[in-house]
């Protein structure tokens, strides 16, 4: 199977070099192609350039041929942070938080993390599949073409189990590319309350063999946070995990300064997520690390948060990458499109930044930049070509429009 697509009003994030991720002023940069044309053979990016300099081919056959006069061509949005796999939903605390308790409140009455915990311990692994299988085909819909997704409703040795055999499962049924995370540190489950320090002995001598030995997770997270995890249980934890194949990430500074980052940094985290309430210090200790700050403004929106400081961790030559958390209690959203546009909006990064996070660096938060995030030869076809418009501003500035019009994953045409 081929796929020519010409005429392509603008080519977006091309990449010659295969850079793994953008970071300081160079995320001020896009590389764009304008009237061009990409080849794809099967299910890889074949060639791209200039419509002036294209040779023509000289196999016809198999081939599709597709016009994108007026259209840009993006390479499909990279979602580093989700919690997909859930059962139920929480619009009811929605309410609550409307008419004044917070998320913290919520929490300690055994809603919030806990309340999907007894919902998802309850549903069977074929609920959980599909459900996960929906929300997976929405946002590949919305231009979504990898992901990686966490357990952490499960907080038993046997739910945990069984969201990470679900995410496996999904990775087989569905066309995007899956990491997993084990996010056993998620929250202290009710009965643990009293000794929480029994629950981090089931999350490391009980979960992470069974976890290693059927390579159920490529990486580890864990919520550093008051009343939840502290920075010395987080480092505490990523070692262990780390010995067991799995590569840290940290929710880090969501809702307070507990130390996430810095444990994050320690253990040479691939991405630390959240940083709503990051400070000069946690800038300081990313900038000597390849640990890439990841901020999630569909959860700071939906929960009201301050502002992570993007503009500055960018200004101060980080490296930011976007992702969605979709997740049923602080992000009931996985649209990357609103994402970019909450960024631009709210925390001021420009368009090119805000798309650079969302692809390559997005890509290296989850270990897939070598073969997505940029539009490059040899990488995965996953790509959408928009509806006609007149520019990539033009996707953050109509926020809450939907101006995709084809998805390509895996070199097919989805929709
Ligand atoms: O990323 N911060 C912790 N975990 C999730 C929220 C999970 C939930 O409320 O269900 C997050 O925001
Ligand atoms: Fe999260």
């Amino acid at each position: 199977m081929k796929i020519l697509i010409k005429n392509i009003k603008s080519l977006i994030q091309t990449d010659e070099q295969n850079i793994e991720k953008v970071a300081a002023g160079r995320m001020k940069t896009l590389p764009s192609i304008t009237d061009a044309w990409l080849a794809i053979e099967d299910d890889k990016i074949a060639g791209f350039g200039k419509m002036e300099d294209w040779e023509g081919i000289s196999d016809w056959s198999n081939l599709t041929v597709i016009d994108a006069t007026d259209k840009l061509v993006f390479p499909c949005w990279c979602d580093s942070h989700t919690h997909i796999v859930y059962a139920g939903s929480r619009e009811g605390e929605f309410v609550d938080r409307i008419n004044g308790l917070t998320y913290e409140e919520i929490f300690q009455r055994g809603g919030g993390i806990l309340n999907s915990a007894k919902r998802l311990q309850q549903a069977s692994e074929d609920e959980l599949v599909q459900g996960a299988l929906q929300r997976l085909n929405e946002i590949m819909l919305q231009g979504t073409g990898a992901i990686e997704i966490k357990s952490g409703y499960g907080l038993s040795v046997e739910a945990e189990l069984k969201m990470l055999r679900v995410i496996k499962k999904l990775k087989t049924l569905s066309p995007l590319a899956i990491k997993a995370t084990f996010l056993g540190a998620h929250a202290v489950p009710s009965e643990y309350k009293e000794h929480k320090a029994d629950y981090i002995k089931l999350l490391i001598n009980e979960m992470m063999p069974i976890i290693a030995s059927e390579q159920l997770a490529d990486y580890c997270d864990v919520f550093c946070e008051q009343n939840y995890f502290t920075k010395e249980e987080t480092v505490e934890i990523l070692i262990a995990a780390k010995k067991n194949d799995m590569i840290p990430k940290v929710h880090a500074e969501q809702l307070s300064n507990s130390g996430g980052v810095l444990a994050g940094v320690e253990v040479g985290a691939v991405s630390v997520d959240h940083l709503e309430y990051v400070g000069d210090k946690e800038i300081e200790a990313l900038k000597n690390s390849d640990t890439i700050p990841t901020i999630l403004p569909g959860a700071a929106f939906f929960l009201s948060l301050p502002y992570p400081p993007a503009r500055k961790m960018i200004d101060a030559g980080l490296p930011v990458a976007i992702a969605s958390d979709y997740n049923p209690g602080s992000s009931p959203s996985g649209n990357m499109n609103l994402m970019i546009a909450l960024a631009c909006i709210q925390y001021k990064l420009t368009p090119e930044e805000a798309i650079n996070a969302a692809t390559i660096n997005s890509a290296y938060a989850m270990g897939l930049s070598k073969t997505h995030g940029s539009i490059a030869i040899g990488k995965q076809a996953n790509v959408f070509i928009t509806k006609e418009i007149p520019g990539y501003s033009f996707i953050p500035y109509s926020f809450g429009s939907n101006l995709i019009e084809t998805i390509i994953i895996n070199g097919k045409v989805m929709n």
